[in-house]
């Protein structure tokens, strides 16, 4: 496999490790917290210029290498996304740019949480998204060459798995009230177990992957069988 490919990879799942450290905030404390996140910010430039020309090539597209509408809004949300959080950091930060920070920055500081939390889920869904290039890399890690069904039905129970543990976590993490910016005081008490709030944050993650592998593959089928059926049709009229 190509070594660069591989090398994106690892910065990949560095990055995404990052992401998950920043939210723990109340366990590391604030300093560890904003090196974690500007360490990503970094590694996320690395990202976008491996994927220059996926941007450049944007414009140029014609009609029959259209890339799908969804992940390009997607990939546009993600940016503009961390991009906010990177501002909010800015200004509300304590130790690395503490020279920045607004005098008054309660606003900031809930805007910067709850972009947070949306972007748990939007690079969840933008992994989602490639799980099919994931899954191939994986199966030639692991020298994988026949389809064999008891592992994939065994992956698969895995994975219904991971989507129901991920309801219970949304739950669990109070995601709602997140999501919806809300200022929450149920903090995750750390003193009684790190590992229980890295689980539920993967397990969200690892649902919305689920939802989105899945409906990809649904949307995907259904456009074959539509495809099918016209031609099925065309061929009647003749
Ligand atoms: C990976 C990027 C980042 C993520 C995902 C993230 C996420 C969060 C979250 C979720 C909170 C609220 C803690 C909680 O309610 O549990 C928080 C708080 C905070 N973050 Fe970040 N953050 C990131 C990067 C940064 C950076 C780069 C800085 C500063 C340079 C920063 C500064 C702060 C500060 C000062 C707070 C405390 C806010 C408060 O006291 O209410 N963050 N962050
Ligand atoms: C922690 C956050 C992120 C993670 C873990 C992540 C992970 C990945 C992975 C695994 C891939 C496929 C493998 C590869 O080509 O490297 C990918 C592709 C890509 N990512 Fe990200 N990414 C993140 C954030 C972002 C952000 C903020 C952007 C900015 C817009 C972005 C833009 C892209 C693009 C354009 C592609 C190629 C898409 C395609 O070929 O259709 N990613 N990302």
């Amino acid at each position: 496999m190509n070594r660069v490919f591989l090398l994106r990879l690892v910065l990949d799942c560095i990055a995404a490790g990052l992401l998950l450290f920043a939210f723990a905030y109340f366990w590391q404390g604030n300093a560890s917290h904003e090196w974690a996140g500007i360490s990503m910010f970094l590694l996320l430039v690395v990202h976008n210029m491996f994927h220059r020309r996926w941007f450049a090539a944007l414009p140029k597209q014609g009609q029959g290498e259209q890339r799908g509408k969804f992940n390009i809004a997607l990939t546009f949300m993600l940016l503009a996304g961390m991009l906010a959080l990177l501002g909010t950091s800015l200004v509300i930060s304590e130790t690395l740019f503490a020279d920045l920070r607004l005098d008054d920055d309660f606003t900031a500081r809930q805007i910067h949480a709850g972009i947070a939390y949306w972007l748990l889920v939007v690079v969840a869904i933008h992994l989602g998204l490639r799980w099919p290039l994931l899954m191939g890399v994986a199966r030639r890690l692991f020298g994988i060459v026949e389809a064999n069904a008891a592992r994939t039905a065994l992956l698969r129970l895995i994975a219904i798995g991971i989507a129901g543990q991920g309801v219970c976590s949304v739950l669990a993490l109070n995601l709602r009230s997140r999501l919806l910016f809300q200022m929450s005081l149920d903090w995750w008490n750390f003193e009684e177990s790190v590992a229980g709030f890295f689980g539920h944050c993967m397990a969200i993650m690892g649902l919305c992957m689920f939802l989105t592998y899945y409906t990809m593959q649904w949307l995907k089928r259904r456009k074959r069988m539509d495809a099918a059926t016209n031609l099925a049709a065309r061929g009647m009229g003749r």
